[in-house]
């Protein structure tokens, strides 16, 4: 049998009693003299195939015994219910063909430092806790789409080489275009705005890139934003948008990542405790209560991630945190009519120490501040026009968030570190594989 009428393991519960064709990679083995056990996983699932000397021609049997760690493999046999097997079913094995060989597999069931599993992440894939973690990813990511298209909103996919920086220019990924500076997306909230003006409520979800040059365990150089841009739409509805959003994407996850969450023995009770309303507090309020904490933050100074967990500390729900000073925000954000020093920013804080995972705010529709912000911000101003005609062409009020999904999926999965959520991390000392 090559095992082209195989099945997939998430549906061998279907073949119950009858005879059926795995095909997959050798996940782990066990032998006790007579019997050997081949756990095999097809990416669906992971199926132990018992294989009896007794029962199988003695060429079945050595097959059997030349099976090693990630060797592809066809096993057939009859399927039947084992409740103490992992997944439930379990393969009465006839017969065992080896497809392609593996020898000397690097990762062994032993431990292995992070950085040698990191060069290995083309294999470490492959290993239940890090599949799990990205069949989590894939997951949310189709629950993120799922929202906004249940919402009626337009996918604007915004481009990756850019000509203007958004979140400052520090962080920027520069390349020649053709003679040109260009530089790689930090965000697509410009292109956007002026498709919200065409659309009404639109969203782009796509790769991001920031020089970052610090290594932490929450900062990638490339990663995955998803970015709501909403035409008429004020601070506070935004807040609104932001927490209906994370529960729905709460919800989702549980509901269809369970397996995966208990492969990686995530508490999900601590998910489950995340209810709309989530507290909102300003800036100010936060600076007062880290000094009461003891956390000496000035009104103008940023919150690091030792002040964002202070924060968050004995909180089940997100914290949003509001209106932060002009001066540390970037220059599109709306100042406050009730506190000019401050901007209509958010920052979302996840609880459990998983620190930032929104960052956004309604936008400046006024031309005229716009373009004095720009100045201040020292942003050439030739790069800009075009954007500068939302405002110039019917202005609107208008609101927006970024979402990163990692932080996300860090959170849900319980992690530590934002790079086993992403299939190929890249960070300040990492583009290999
Ligand atoms: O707060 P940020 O910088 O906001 C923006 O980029 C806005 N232009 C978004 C908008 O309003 N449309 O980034 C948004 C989110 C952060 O809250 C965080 O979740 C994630 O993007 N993020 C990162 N994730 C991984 N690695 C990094 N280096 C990240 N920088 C930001
Ligand atoms: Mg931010």
């Amino acid at each position: 049998m090559t095992g082209k009428d195989a099945t997939s393991i998430s549906r061998i519960g279907e073949k119950s009693g009858s005879e059926a064709a795995v095909r997959g990679w050798l996940y782990n083995r066990r032998s006790s003299g007579k019997i050997q056990f081949l756990i095999v996983r097809d990416g669906t699932g992971y199926l132990q195939t018992v294989v009896a000397k007794s029962e199988v021609s003695p060429e079945t049997w050595a097959e059997a015994e030349r099976a090693t760690q990630e060797c592809s493999l066809v096993v057939s046999g009859r399927v039947r219910e084992e409740p103490r097997a992992p997944g439930g079913w379990e393969m009465t094995v006839t017969d065992v063909r080896i497809l392609g060989p593996s020898e000397n597999y690097p990762i062994t069931p032993k431990e292995h430092g992070v950085d040698f599993l990191m060069s290995q992440r083309h294999l470490w894939m492959r290993s239940s806790q890090q599949h799990a973690v990205l069949r989590v990813r894939s997951e949310v990511s189709q629950a993120i789409r799922d929202f906004f298209y249940e919402r009626e909103y337009t996918l604007i996919d915004s481009p990756i080489l850019t000509g203007s920086s958004v979140e400052g220019t520090s962080t920027l990924f520069e390349t020649d275009y053709f003679g040109e500076k260009a530089y790689l997306s930090q965000s697509g909230q410009l292109y956007l705005e002026p498709a919200a003006a065409a659309f009404g409520k639109v969203y782009c979800f796509g790769p991001t890139f920031r020089a970052e040059k610090s290594k932490t365990r929450r900062h990638l150089t490339e990663f995955w934003m998803i970015e709501p841009e909403v035409a008429f739409l004020e601070f506070d509805g935004l807040c609104d948008l932001a927490e209906e959003f994370v529960t729905y994407l709460i919800a989702r996850t549980l509901d269809r990542s369970a397996e995966d969450l208990a492969r990686l023995e995530r508490d999900t009770s601590k998910l489950e405790a995340v209810e709309r309303p989530f507290p909102r507090i300003t800036y100010r309020e936060g600076i007062e209560r880290l000094a009461a904490k003891g956390f000496p933050i000035q009104f103008g100074e940023d919150l690091g991630a030792d002040e964002e967990t202070a924060l968050t500390e004995g909180n089940s729900r997100p914290l949003i945190v509001s209106r932060f000073p002009t001066a540390i925000k970037s220059f599109y954000m709306q100042p406050d009519p009730e506190d000019p020093d401050v901007v209509l920013g958010l920052d979302m804080l996840a609880p459990e120490g998983y620190g930032e995972i929104i960052g956004g705010s309604q936008r400046i529709h006024d031309l005229e501040l716009l373009e004095r912000r720009l100045a201040e911000h020292k942003l050439p101003r030739e790069a800009y026009e075009w954007y500068l005609d939302v405002r110039r062409y019917g202005t609107f009020p208008h609101s927006g968030f970024g979402m990163g999904l990692e932080r996300f999926v860090t959170w849900m999965c319980g992690t530590h570190h934002l790079r086993e959520a992403i299939p190929y991390p890249r960070t300040l000392k990492r583009i290999y594989p």
